[in-house]
């Protein structure tokens, strides 16, 4: 059985006080979170805070991004050892944003996987398609180039010891969510894809939707059998959103 996990991605987003409100409201309810494991990807300076008030709860916590390098003169990175050190467990690696605004290819994410691998985190590797892609009717053929970098460089086995998040470009901050059907699709053609390295692997995966997740639509996208939980951006800002979407994976 895989336990769902929805994980709260709050880009560079809050502030100290924001933060500390968000905190204490998801502290508040976390007892009514009753099958999902809940964690949360703050801003690299307020992890540090984050662990402060979540050390003790079920709730675990993770960083945005990760240097592929461990220490060194790379002004501006954050190495994978540095967020061990701050009690991360998660990582999030090749989110659609780091691909388009700062360039990361297939290959750099590969390589990011492994870094954080070495480091102790478990990865939240994200795929997806653009708009585009999907227009022209290749979204199987990018997730399967996506997933394969992953395999060649790390093996299949380091694979099945992350988390994948299928976030279509076109739904993340648009307001727009994939059906549950489209997500469902997709995801099953990920897991079949992964099955045809490792079937073993490919059953335990947890596959996280992503794209305009929110409490009213969570539930009928949990509900498919191969969605394992969400990566949450905006709705993750709020406490109250954010639990119910954690919540929706009670039933
Ligand atoms: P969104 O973002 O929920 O705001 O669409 C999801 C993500 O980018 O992880």
């Amino acid at each position: 059985m895989r336990q769902p996990l929805v994980a709260g991605n709050w880009k560079m987003n809050g502030s100290l006080a924001s933060v500390r409100e968000l905190l204490a409201g998801l502290k508040a309810g976390i007892d009514d979170v009753k099958v999902a494991e809940v964690a949360v990807c703050p801003p690299a300076v307020f992890i540090p805070e984050v662990q402060a008030q979540l050390e003790g709860t079920p709730i675990a916590w993770g960083g945005q991004d990760l240097s592929v390098h461990e220490s060194g003169a790379y002004t501006g990175e954050i190495a994978g050892p540095m967020l061990t050190d701050f009690g991360c467990k998660y990582v999030i690696i090749g989110h659609s944003e780091r691909r388009t605004y700062h360039g990361e290819t297939d290959q750099l994410v590969a390589e990011k996987f492994t870094a954080a691998r070495k480091a102790g985190l478990v990865p939240l590797f994200c795929i997806g398609e653009t708009q585009e892609e999907r227009e022209s009717g290749i979204t199987e053929e990018v997730v399967a180039r996506q997933i394969d970098a992953v395999i060649e460089h790390c093996g299949v086995d380091m694979l099945g010891e992350g988390v994948i998040a299928y976030e279509p470009v076109w739904a993340i901050g648009t307001g727009l969510t994939a059906t549950p059907e489209q997500a469902q699709e997709v995801h099953a053609f990920i897991r079949q894809r992964i099955a045809q390295s490792n079937a073993e692997v490919a059953e335990g995966l947890r596959i996280l939707y992503g794209g305009s997740m929110k409490p009213g639509n969570a539930a009928e996208l949990l509900a498919n059998p191969d969605i394992d939980g969400g990566l949450i951006g905006g709705a993750s800002l709020k406490a109250e959103d954010f639990l119910g979407i954690c919540t929706a994976a009670n039933d």
